[in-house]
């Protein structure tokens, strides 16, 4: 058996904060951030958290799916910015929606996430023990990210994006993953440091950091490696591919990936314009998107790409 996604939802915060807005506390401007990243808006919650996002977009899932929350076997939920250290945000989601059949837990492989999840599920669907769950992708990077950063805080947004997964005979074709941890400090945020009875502090939070070049530089080479790597593996031709939806992390990513692969922008949906960078719910966001746009039909051939902190990268070859 293998992985279908038979439901697709999304919740993105209401609140937009534009490029202009930005400039109200930080020395920057549209012209440089578009340029840069492609970036025109993005999403930051003022209420909602990790976990009421994920809820939101898990229930609109269902509904696409036509599933009911006891049906579920797993809740997978792949976060860099949950709402507590534990329980997981996962836990949460299975508590709220009320999947109580369900094992629940969070992944931590940032931008990749989603794509590890479903991943995740493929195992469980193989080895028969589970037929259906739910994979999440949520975060409110707005609360990680350190707003006087005008080099990081700018690429960032909240949201949330979910699917749910069914064991069939077709659908995940093949699937890579990989890391590399030597370069786990070119994006990274620390938790808590250590700090106890014997050091004499209390424990301190850390924001993200990035060096942005190394970032731009591994993934410009690693997104176009890893579609190439999952054709290979799997025989098929990128004409054969309807879409390529690849995380969206920066336009420029984007578009260097596509002239180095040779492959027509019109397979490449993209809507970080208007969401910015959501990690590990940005490929669930988008799929959402594509589906309420009418252009995910039964059958079509997908490659989700994504990559980030780790660092991480992965690829799944999918029949909708
Ligand atoms: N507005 C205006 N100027 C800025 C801003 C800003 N928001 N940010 C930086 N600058 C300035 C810098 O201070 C620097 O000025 P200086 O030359 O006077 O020192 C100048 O612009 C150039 O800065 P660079 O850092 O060299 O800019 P670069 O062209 O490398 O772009 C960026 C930076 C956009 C972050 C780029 O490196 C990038 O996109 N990297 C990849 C980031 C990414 O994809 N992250 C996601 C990773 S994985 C995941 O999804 C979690």
């Amino acid at each position: 058996m293998t992985t279908r996604i038979i439901g697709i939802g999304a919740c993105v915060p209401d609140t937009i904060v534009t490029n202009n807005d930005l400039t109200a506390f930080l020395d920057t401007n549209d012209e440089w951030i578009r340029e840069r990243t492609g970036i025109g808006e993005r999403r930051v919650s003022t209420e909602m958290g990790t976990t009421a996002l994920a809820v939101e977009a898990a229930k609109r899932a269902m509904e696409d799916a036509g599933v009911s929350p006891e049906e579920l076997d797993f809740v997978i939920l792949a976060t860099s910015s949950g709402d507590n250290s534990f329980p997981s945000a996962a836990s949460e989601v299975q508590g709220i929606i009320g999947a109580l059949n369900a094992v629940a837990f969070d992944i931590s492989a940032a931008c990749s996430g989603f794509i590890f999840g479903l991943h995740i599920a493929q195992g469980f669907f193989a080895s028969g023990i589970y037929k259906k769950g739910l994979v999440i992708g949520a975060e409110t990077l707005s609360k990680v990210v350190d707003w006087s950063d005008r080099s990081n805080c700018i690429l960032f947004g909240d949201g949330a994006g979910a699917a749910v997964v069914s064991a069939e005979e077709t659908g995940l074709i093949h699937m890579l993953m990989g890391t590399d941890g030597r370069k786990s400090k070119v994006l990274d945020c620390v938790g808590r440091t250590l700090g106890n009875c014997l050091t004499g502090f209390k424990p301190e939070m850390g924001f993200m950091k990035m060096d942005g070049k190394e970032v731009f530089k591994f993934a410009v080479r690693k997104v176009p490696e890893i579609v190439n790597q999952i054709l290979d593996e799997s025989g098929l031709a990128k004409d054969d591919i309807d879409y390529f939806v690849l995380h969206q992390a920066n336009m420029r990513i984007i578009e260097s990936a596509v002239k180095r692969l040779d492959i027509p922008m019109e397979k490449v949906p993209t809507n970080i314009e208007r969401y910015a960078n959501t990690s590990a719910a940005s490929i669930p966001i988008l799929l959402d998107e594509m589906k309420k746009d009418g252009k995910l039909h039964r059958g079509d051939k997908l490659i989700l790409a994504g990559f980030g902190a780790g660092l991480t990268w992965g690829a799944t070859l999918i029949e909708w």
